[in-house]
């Protein structure tokens, strides 16, 4: 069974849209400016036979999504499918395009008789493919592996052009143009005229005459202006949302600023915010994880979480490579904190409330004062275990040298995993006594000024 989200099943459904719009163009448009069929037009009126049938099989072998829930019971799809979609699906897949070309090219279009007019009508069966089309494009839209504002304009353009070629199509069939010979002209004009009255310009250089072309004109002009409203609506709209994150982040630094600038704040602290805040829009595009996850079961927050911080649990040497037990326990604990270049992220002698890793940038541990630096750590390390592990307070300042992606357990969950986790708790130790060792003989080394 064909999953219904595969990559083939989705080339094939392009496929098959394809086809559903080249006949959606050439039928029409044969049938109001006939010709022979050139072996051109035969060749595709056999493709898109072929297509379409085939169509039928693909869709009879592919599994099928009912209320979330994958089916792959063929007996259960062929019920679904002949109950809804297969009829439309075999109308338009019946080749009488290709049956009516194959006789008239070989002279036989006589034996058809007071049957030519119908058989002619027949062809636009073919267009009943539109139908489950459009809901594919909505499905497309709604699918999210685009930009979805973006292949809205693109159909919203694409179905004002097919409007205004069948629009155009009528047009010729009422013989609006007078004495204009050859097909192309004759297109184009009808082509001309359809786009300038659907889009209410109606410039009244091609004019309607008899009652019916006034009847046709008429319509059209109405369908025109309820499209025109209908387009300008919505690519107001798609303009709008185009772009909503950006948008918000936008607003968002107005309200910023135009309090830091009510509340008279010093020009470098207002410089260092704006700096925060378009890294976070950089790195993140504004978005995190609490409020992002707010409405997810736990089971899915734990998954969400998982793979936003798959980067830091890679990077972080004592999360490699440990029981999956130990990941899970601690992810959803996880804090993503951000700090900009020269920040404090605390300070020597201070009360220890978190242990923090680092997913990107540089810290340097240092000296009370800020004078001497002890060490630099960066991805992958993690600091402000002594704290927490010997209830002391912190024995060195931490400075960030970068902007600093960073993670912070708090003391509570680090206790409870080392609990359980005693191979972790070990390493945890060991490197706190070995840091305080050496950063107690710096000190002794290099005595704060
Ligand atoms: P804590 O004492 O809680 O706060 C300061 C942190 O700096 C400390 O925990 C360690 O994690 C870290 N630290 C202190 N000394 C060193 C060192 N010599 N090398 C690396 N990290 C250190």
């Amino acid at each position: 069974m064909l999953h219904p989200e595969s990559a083939q099943k989705r080339y094939w459904e392009i496929l098959v849209f394809i086809f559903t719009v080249l006949a959606s163009v050439i039928i029409p448009y044969r049938f109001v400016l006939p010709a022979p069929a050139g072996p051109g037009i035969l060749l595709i009126e056999g493709i898109w036979s072929v297509v379409f049938i085939l169509n039928i099989l693909i869709t009879l072998r592919s599994a099928v999504f009912h209320n979330g829930i994958l089916i792959n019971d063929p007996k259960t799809i062929y019920r679904k499918y002949l109950s809804k979609g297969f009829a439309l699906d075999f109308i338009s897949a019946l080749p009488f395009d290709l049956f009516f070309d194959l006789l008239e090219s070989s002279g036989m279009t006589n034996s058809l008789g007071p049957y030519t007019q119908f058989i002619l009508i027949l062809r636009f069966l073919r267009l009943l493919r539109l139908i489950p089309s459009i809901r594919l494009t909505h499905q497309w839209q709604h699918s999210h592996l685009f930009n979805p504002s973006l292949v809205h304009m693109l159909f919203l353009f694409f179905w004002i052009l097919m409007i205004a070629h069948w629009g155009a199509c009528g047009w010729i069939y009422f013989s609006g143009l007078g004495p204009v010979q050859d097909h192309y002209t004759k297109y184009i004009r009808a082509l001309y005229w359809s786009i300038t009255t659907l889009t209410t310009i109606g410039y009244g250089d091609i004019v309607p005459v008899t009652n019916t072309q006034i009847i046709y004109a008429m319509l059209v002009a109405i369908s025109g202006a309820g499209l025109y409203g209908y387009v300008i609506g919505n690519i107001a709209s798609l303009l709008a949302n185009m772009n909503i994150a950006k948008t918000q982040h936008l607003e968002k630094m107005k309200t910023i600023n135009t309090f830091m600038r009510y509340k008279d704040f010093p020009t470098e602290l207002q410089q260092k915010i704006r700096k925060y805040y378009t890294y976070l829009w950089e790195s993140r595009r504004d978005y995190d994880e609490v409020s992002l996850t707010k409405d997810m079961p736990s089971s899915l927050k734990r998954e969400v979480s998982l793979f936003l911080k798959r980067e830091v649990i890679e990077k972080v040497p004592i999360f490699r490579g440990t029981e999956d037990g130990f990941i899970k326990e601690i992810v959803m604990h996880l804090k993503p904190v951000v700090y900009t270049p020269g920040d404090f992220i605390f300070h020597a002698g201070e009360i220890g409330h978190d242990m923090y890793f680092i997913s990107k940038g540089v810290v340097e541990i240092v000296s009370g004062d800020g004078s001497n630096v002890y060490a630099t750590l960066t991805d992958g390390d993690f600091f402000g275990e002594i704290a927490l592990v010997t209830n002391q307070p912190r024995t060195a300042s931490v400075r960030a040298a970068d902007y600093c992606d960073l993670y912070t357990l708090d003391k509570k969950t680090l206790e409870r995993v080392l609990e359980h986790f005693p191979d972790i708790a070990g390493h945890i130790h060991a490197m706190a006594k070995e840091r305080a060792s050496s950063t107690a003989e710096q000190k002794m080394q290099m005595p704060e000024k």
